[in-house]
């Protein structure tokens, strides 16, 4: 008896070490990982891109200003552009969130839900098309789009409109900024100029890159090397947007063996079936859950994800294989994904 109790006791003591260490983890060289600090929108960025990002396309019929940006910055925040007035743009796109959303899909007007995961916003114009599936041609084309949709807004469009016009303050903001009363194609530069100022960089990855070492822990800097060797997620979320803003299958949404139609929606074409938009990892650390339908959780998730290659079925991308990761280099490339 007096050997079996001590011995117990120092098993629980050794199990709740070994559990403690499992969470405490992630840094083998003890430093704490370096985090991507997002950015707040702004319109200088279309002029002067944060460290590490490229210039900011922009549109060829206007020029975007300031006072474009300001008033879709507002417009983004206002519940005047739903049935209920009280959806806005941000409600499913929060700053907290890297302007994403915590549930799988957010809620809409009318106790409904919109049908897929809401995506960041960070870095939209660096990207054409938009929506997961790439159905919507620019930034221009979509804004208009959650006004009218049923389980997002809810409110037909000349009503939106019809409401500006009837509020004065409005009505001084797009005389000012357009030189005329509140319409379709000002409410769409000013939502699409607001949009292009949400952008993100200058991460502690961008400035390892221009040099300072110390920006990235040695843990990350192998997790840079993972995902640029035997992770191959380079090949599809490519530096510096970390998205080739191209369209794969990596399984996500299949069932029995079967995708959903994905980009195919758009294309018509089979060989599209099950692929869609390849996401920014800029901030991801910010924007769970994550894939259209927000199927997967944590990192964690994401990471396992791919180490099982995916999801079986007949589109899979070549590019989607099993990996052979260790713990130790899933934990490394996890703390890498942190970093931008
Ligand atoms: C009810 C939630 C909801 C509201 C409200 C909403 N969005 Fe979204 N947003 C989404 C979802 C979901 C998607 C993905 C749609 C898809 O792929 O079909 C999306 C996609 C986008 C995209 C494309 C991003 C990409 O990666 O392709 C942009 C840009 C965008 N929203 C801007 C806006 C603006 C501007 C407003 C306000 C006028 C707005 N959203 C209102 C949920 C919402
Ligand atoms: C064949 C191209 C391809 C490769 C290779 C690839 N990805 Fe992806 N990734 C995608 C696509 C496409 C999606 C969106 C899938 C969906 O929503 O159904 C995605 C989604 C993600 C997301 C979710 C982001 C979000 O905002 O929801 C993360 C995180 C991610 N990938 C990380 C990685 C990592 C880490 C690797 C390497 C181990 C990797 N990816 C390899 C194409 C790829």
């Amino acid at each position: 008896m007096e050997i079996v109790i001590p011995t117990l006791l120092s098993l629980t003591l050794l199990l709740g070490t070994v559990v403690a260490q499992s969470t405490a983890a992630p840094s083998k060289d003890g430093q704490a990982p370096k985090q991507a600090k997002a950015l707040t929108p702004s319109f200088a960025f279309l002029q002067t891109p944060p460290k590490g990002m490229p210039a900011m396309p922009l549109p060829k019929d206007y020029a975007p200003t300031e006072a474009m940006f300001a008033l879709g910055q507002r417009l983004f925040h206002d519940g005047i552009l739903s049935k209920n007035q009280k959806v806005t743009c941000a409600s499913c796109h929060l700053a907290a969130n890297g302007f994403a959303h915590p549930d799988k899909r957010p809620p809409g007007v009318d106790g409904k839900r919109a049908l897929r995961h809401a995506p960041s916003l960070f870095n939209r114009g660096y990207g054409t098309l938009q929506r997961w599936d790439g159905s919507s041609a620019s930034i221009e084309e979509f804004v208009l789009e959650p006004i009218e949709d049923p389980n997002e807004m809810g409110l037909k469009l000349t009503d939106a409109i019809a409401r500006l016009r009837a509020n004065a303050s409005y009505n001084k903001a797009f005389s000012d900024t357009f030189d005329s009363e509140p319409n379709r194609e000002a409410l769409r530069r000013s939502l699409a100029t607001f949009v292009r100022g949400i952008v993100t960089g200058n991460a502690p990855y961008d400035r390892f890159l221009l040099g300072k070492v110390g920006e990235m822990t040695a843990q990350q800097r192998h997790g840079q090397w993972i995902f640029e060797s035997k992770g191959a997620c380079w090949k599809c979320h490519t530096p510096p947007l970390f998205t080739d803003e191209g369209f794969h299958n990596t399984g996500i949404g299949v069932l029995d063996g079967k995708p959903e139609p994905g980009r195919m929606a758009a294309t018509k074409s089979p060989a599209d079936a099950g692929k869609w938009k390849t996401p920014t990892l800029r901030s991801v650390r910010m924007t769970a859950p994550y894939m259209h339908d927000g199927s997967l959780a944590t990192l964690e998730d994401v990471v396992a994800f791919y180490v099982r290659g995916g999801n079986a079925n007949a589109n899979l991308d070549r590019k989607v294989q099993k990996l052979d990761l260790s713990k130790d280099d899933q934990e490394a490339l996890i703390a890498f994904l942190r970093s931008l």
